[in-house]
């Protein structure tokens, strides 16, 4: 596999060719990571009539293997967003006595045979470790009474009640269902249409799940992600998410196995919590059956906006996934937090570069002026000082950077893709996106991950996320450590470049048992 096309991303999954958006289905089964996505076989642009479910496998998150859509539409419709779980006790009758499976549940949009009844939900299965699969003859499983926008469908085994539950997105709702068996479904309640300031856009892809806070087994509570479109919600004065079109938001509370409590009501739009303040993260859903495995509750994103999805600058395919991310809870002064990391199977692909410490950055000087760099990983922890803003310019040439900065007066967090590369496809890309982040006794720590086409930057525990698409000219490969009125001191670096995962097959193999071996 030789993925080096102009802007293809070398460590993050892309399909070959032609469009992607949402991933779906994600779980883990039997030594694979399964991500399965939205997927237009035949074209780089969305067909929302012929959408199927495309299909990779991983064994440590970072290196992909594309297999063959795994879901194709039919007289059923269009195969959208939905999830896949492990029906580990047969509770569907699909695998024999002893045995478990996968059973993915989707959305059919546009199902001949309920005309009046666009968005519908289905159920597949898979005895072979996902590689084909059986539509339910008794399909579809669960229909509305009456709106159009009943989709999405995330599926998990609620141990405390012995049932399944499925987080639907209902136009400006989330609806939750219970079934023993993923073949009947029963309404248990209803979450968000009175939740204030969430309505610009239509709810999209839910998800829920519980998690421990701080680590403890003993503090758990529930997480309810939301995606919120670009347009078409009830309420268009609402506001768009920190960076404009489409994004994600959070609320941390309790679920009882019918009905989630959020811990604070909404009062006021100051109330909302986003997931990510950068233009290109949605969609993003968590893995089945991983926290069983060890512990980690772990998503991938859709790194693009709907705001311009189908104008993105890339041919040959178009959309790329974020890296893989755990997910924790955290206790802070305002409350328990959702916070993001990258996965630790990326340092897999490390390739040191350089490394500096206790350094005092100077206006007007980059230490980093021999290093040039187009995929990589910084580790840096900043000491403010004098200066009141610092940080690193990527991807630069003469006429190209894209800026990572913190502005000390603002406790911001930024990436500037104003002068990133291409820019002119849609008037919102050229844009710089905040974050706010409180330095931490004086320090500001900073995770970034560069690749072709994506900025992900990760600031303090993962507090302050900002994911970007950026499209630079490939020579503009410079990197810059800079400050503005004043010093700064670095207090450590690492530079790293990642290496492409799209090797030949033995160096993948090389790679992953390297990995496994780590494991044991
Ligand atoms: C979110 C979404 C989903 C839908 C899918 C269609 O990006 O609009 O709600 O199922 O994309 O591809």
């Amino acid at each position: 596999m030789n993925y080096t096309e102009k802007y293809r991303p070398q460590f993050h999954y892309t399909p070959e060719k032609n469009w992607m958006n949402d991933p779906n289905g994600m779980a883990y089964y039997e030594g694979e990571y399964h991500l399965f996505y939205q997927y237009t076989p035949f074209s780089n642009q969305p067909n929302f009539e012929k959408m199927h479910w495309g299909h990779a496998v991983s064994s440590d998150l970072v290196h992909w293997e594309e297999l063959p859509p795994a879901l194709s539409p039919g007289e059923d419709g269009a195969i959208f967003s939905g999830s896949a779980v492990v029906d580990k006790q047969n509770t569907s009758g699909f695998f024999d006595e002893e045995g478990s499976g996968l059973v993915a549940i989707y959305t059919n949009n546009g199902n001949t045979a309920t005309p009046d009844k666009p968005q519908v939900q289905s159920i597949a299965y898979s005895k072979d470790k996902g590689r084909t699969w059986t539509k339910y003859l008794g399909n579809p499983v669960l229909f509305p009474d009456t709106t159009l926008d009943f989709r999405d469908p995330k599926v998990f085994w609620h141990v405390e009640t012995s049932k399944w539950i499925m987080s639907l997105a209902v136009n400006d709702r989330v609806e939750f269902y219970t079934s023993p068996n993923l073949k009947e479904w029963m309404f248990a309640s209803d979450f968000g249409e009175d939740v204030i300031g969430t309505h610009r856009g239509i709810y999209e892809c839910p998800d829920l799940f519980s998690m421990d806070v701080d680590g403890d087994p003993n503090k758990k509570k529930w997480v309810l992600i939301l995606s919120v479109g670009d347009c078409n919600g009830v309420n268009p004065n609402d506001p768009e998410p920190p960076a404009g079109g489409s994004g994600m938001m959070y609320f941390v509370g309790t679920f009882d196995g019918r009905t989630f409590t959020p811990d604070k009501p909404i009062h006021s739009i100051h109330d909302l919590k986003w997931i990510d303040f950068g233009s290109d993260f949605y969609a993003a859903v968590t893995w089945d059956n991983t926290t069983e495995i060890d512990g980690r509750r772990l998503w991938i994103g859709w790194m693009n906006n709907w705001r311009y999805a189908d104008l993105l600058p890339t041919n040959k395919w178009r959309g790329s996934t974020s890296i893989p991310r755990e997910l924790k809870l955290k206790t802070y002064q305002e409350g328990i937090r959702l916070v993001q990391e990258p996965v630790e199977e990326l340092s897999g692909i490390r390739s040191p570069l350089a490394t500096l410490e206790n350094v005092t950055i100077t206006p007007d000087t980059n230490p980093l002026t021999d290093i040039t760099v187009d995929k990589a990983e910084l580790i840096a922890d900043f000491e403010i000082g004098t200066a009141t803003e610092f940080g690193f310019k990527v991807r630069t040439s003469a006429d190209e950077e894209t800026i990572i900065g913190y502005n000390i007066a603002m406790k911001k967090l930024f990436v500037d893709r104003t002068n990133s590369g291409k820019t002119d496809f849609h008037p919102d890309f050229a844009a710089k996106h905040e974050a706010p982040l409180e330095p931490d006794d004086n320090r500001v720590r900073l995770l970034i991950y560069v690749d072709w086409s994506t900025i992900e930057v990760f600031g303090g525990d993962g507090t302050a996320v900002i994911s970007d698409t950026i499209f630079p000219t490939p020579g503009s490969d410079g990197l810059n450590l800079y400050t503005v009125g004043g010093n700064v001191k670095l207090v450590s670096l690492q530079i790293n470049e990642l290496q492409s995962i799209w090797l030949p097959n033995d160096k993948v193999k090389e790679n992953i048992h390297a990995h496994q071996d780590r494991l044991v």
